[in-house]
């Protein structure tokens, strides 16, 4: 055999049950908010079609290539993140400072989290909403209302987003195998289901055509250096990678496992939900002439006014929120599982200490999102709200930086035999695609839209 003993460590807490089990909960982790809530917004803000397509560049060629490294690096170091990178850094190039990539990954989390949370919250409380029966032949006022309410009263939004969050701590606390398996298992059919039932009100009662050359039409002056940055921000974000928390989840695969067809898999899911959202809420947005780029709360006004329409309305909304919540959850467990396992392994936390503790401070710092929503909505600075540099500071400057050190640690650093190992040791035409997406297209792609965003040429 031609590794070193590490193809051999195991992990510290537990395995996936079967190679289906590990696709299963990636899946989790990538299929959330990214795709349904801030995929559309995103592209909305950015003038679709140019943008649709850079995303989609970055998805293929930087986002697979990293998930993929991701994986390898976690099962092979079999650690959380920080502990992987401090000993996947000692064996291969003779140094631990690689665990400051981790430990970026883990701050990184935090922050992600803290918003993450807050606009789960607001999905819970749409369901009590939507069953309320308040969108029934609701206009775009009343819909703004209801978001209105909700979303500017700190007290509100705040109940919502603790609710979410002591949902996740308890799962979190209990063990990511157990339960995660079994609920994406018939979540995420339930949800792609549901998606194309909507798909298919947008086409008879949406303006279909708009909204498709609207996300697909590239208007090539629309692609200044700062939507390509959100490009590739919501690429690694809609994957969950760049901060480990899918190199947590490697550390759990078992070793026969395929980790190519499972972040194959993994992506063309991801990117397929993501598309259909934005298919189902644009063709909405241009009917009742809503604007595009209204933000954070596209989905949110957009949505009820077609479950307004629609017979069965009220029950169809409350499936797809509940569907959305379920989404953000298993998205929300994987966030926190770095520092969850980092806290056990480093200060030998147990596992339900850990998840209190970790989740109580993301929830502290949930309350800032939360108030920038509500009564500091107006105070702003560097790009908009707290919530804006939050979200930004982890999306378009974390996730890329820390995605740009993982891949080049494992195409520059590793050894070409480590990597095999995990990959395909016989080298196959996959293992050289990855190899070359690894050295080469996902860093160049990387620091060219870096530099671009920065002004640098
Ligand atoms: N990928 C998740 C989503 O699209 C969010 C996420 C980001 C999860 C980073 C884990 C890590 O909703």
């Amino acid at each position: 055999m031609a590794d070193s003993g590490a193809a051999r460590r195991q992990s510290l807490h537990g395995q996936w049950s079967s190679r289906l089990g590990f696709i299963l909960a990636v899946s989790g982790s990538a299929v959330g908010l990214g795709n349904i809530w801030r995929f559309p917004y995103v592209a909305g803000e950015n003038g679709g079609g140019a943008f649709v397509l850079v995303y989609l560049l970055c998805v293929f060629g930087v986002g697979l290539p990293i998930m993929m490294s991701e994986i390898l690096m976690g099962r092979r170091g079999r650690r959380n993140p920080v502990a992987t990178m401090r000993l996947l850094g000692e064996e291969e190039a003779g140094h631990a400072q690689w665990q400051w990539v981790g430990g970026m990954g883990v701050c990184g989390g935090f922050l992600i989290l803290s918003f993450y949370s807050v606009i789960a919250g607001w999905a819970v409380a749409y369901i009590f909403e939507g069953g309320s029966g308040v969108f029934r032949n609701a206009d775009a006022a009343v819909v703004n209302g209801v978001f209105a309410s909700l979303t500017t009263s700190p007290l509100i939004s705040g109940a919502w987003h603790t609710a979410f969050m002591a949902g996740t701590i308890f799962v979190v606390a209990r063990g990511v195998e157990r339960g995660l398996e079994s609920a994406v298992r018939v979540l995420m059919p339930a949800l792609i289901g549901l998606m194309l039932v909507l798909l298919g009100y947008s086409m008879m009662a949406g303006s279909f055509a708009e909204g498709v050359t609207f996300l697909f039409e590239p208007r090539f002056d629309e692609l200044t250096p700062a939507a390509m940055l959100e490009a590739l921000g919501q690429a690694f974000f809609t994957l969950s990678v760049g901060m480990g928390a899918i190199m947590a989840y490697g550390a759990y695969l078992p070793e026969e496992a395929s980790i190519t067809s499972t972040a194959v898999a993994v992506v063309i899911a991801d990117t397929a939900i993501a598309m259909l959202s934005a298919l189902v809420i644009f063709p909405i947005v241009f009917a009742n002439g809503l604007d595009p780029a209204s933000g954070p709360g596209l989905v949110f006004q957009s949505l009820p006014l077609a479950f307004g329409q629609m017979p069965g309305g009220e029950i169809i909304a409350v499936i797809f929120f509940l569907l959305l919540t379920f989404a953000a959850w298993t998205s929300a467990i994987s966030l926190m599982e770095p520092a969850v396992a980092w806290f056990m392994e480093t200060l030998e936390f147990g596992r339900v200490q850990a998840a209190v503790t970790v989740g109580g401070i993301i929830w502290g710092l949930g309350l800032l999102s939360v108030l920038s929503f509500g009564p500091w909505s107006q105070f702003r600075f560097g790009n908009g709200t707290i919530f804006d540099n939050i979200e930004y500071l982890a999306n378009n400057v974390i996730l890329p930086l820390g995605g740009l050190a993982i891949v080049i640690f494992a195409g520059w650093i590793m050894a070409r035999i480590s990597t095999a190992d995990e990959i395909d040791p016989k080298c196959g035409r996959a293992y050289k695609l990855w190899r070359v997406g690894a050295r080469f297209v996902a860093p160049v792609a990387v620091v060219l839209v870096l530099l671009n965003a920065l002004g640098l040429f």
